[in-house]
């Protein structure tokens, strides 16, 4: 009688260990707003928003800040090329049909002039792939259009 006692006890207090190692485990698994931390504590993103400075004197990249001489980015991923409002863009960009997405957007940051020829950024562009993609990491971070 005593021993039954016991090992329904210690049945129980398995079960009870297995609960919460399974609660420790819910609470461990990263969750969305985690995940955004970690991409701006990222190395990429870091390193894309010092190379942003280079694009800083023409592009502001917050809802409600003005343009300058390029177009405000805020929200620009996903939307077609040359279309906000209030920015007077070439013909070239306004007519190259494109939308802005991953790959769109690298190659405008390897070349400009050669994805959309006469275009009016008066920049060169980005030899190095890995800073291409750095300042892609970050654009998606501070262009973020639910901010
Ligand atoms: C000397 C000023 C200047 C610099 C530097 C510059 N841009 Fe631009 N950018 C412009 C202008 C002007 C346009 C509009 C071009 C047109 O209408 O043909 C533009 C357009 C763009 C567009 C298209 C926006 C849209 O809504 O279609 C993106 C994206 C962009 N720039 C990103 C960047 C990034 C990223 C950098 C830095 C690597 C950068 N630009 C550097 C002036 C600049």
């Amino acid at each position: 009688m005593k021993s039954r006692h016991s090992a329904g006890f210690v049945t129980l207090f398995i079960a009870g260990a297995l609960a919460s190692l399974v609660a420790a485990a819910a609470k461990a698994d990263p969750a969305e707003p985690t995940a955004t931390a970690a991409v701006t504590d990222s190395p990429e993103y870091k390193r894309g928003k010092l190379l942003f400075i280079q694009c800083r004197a023409c592009h502001e990249l917050e809802a409600g800040q003005p343009h300058k001489v390029g177009p405000n980015l805020h929200g620009f991923i996903g939307r077609k090329a040359g279309t906000v409002e209030g920015f007077n863009f070439s013909a070239a960009l306004k007519n190259s049909a494109l939308t802005w997405d991953d790959e769109t957007i690298l190659k405008w940051l390897e070349k400009p002039s050669a994805l959309v020829p006469g275009n009016t950024m008066a920049f060169a562009g980005i030899a190095n792939p890995k800073d291409r993609n750095a300042i892609l990491v970050y654009l998606r971070e501070a262009t973020k259009a639910e901010k």
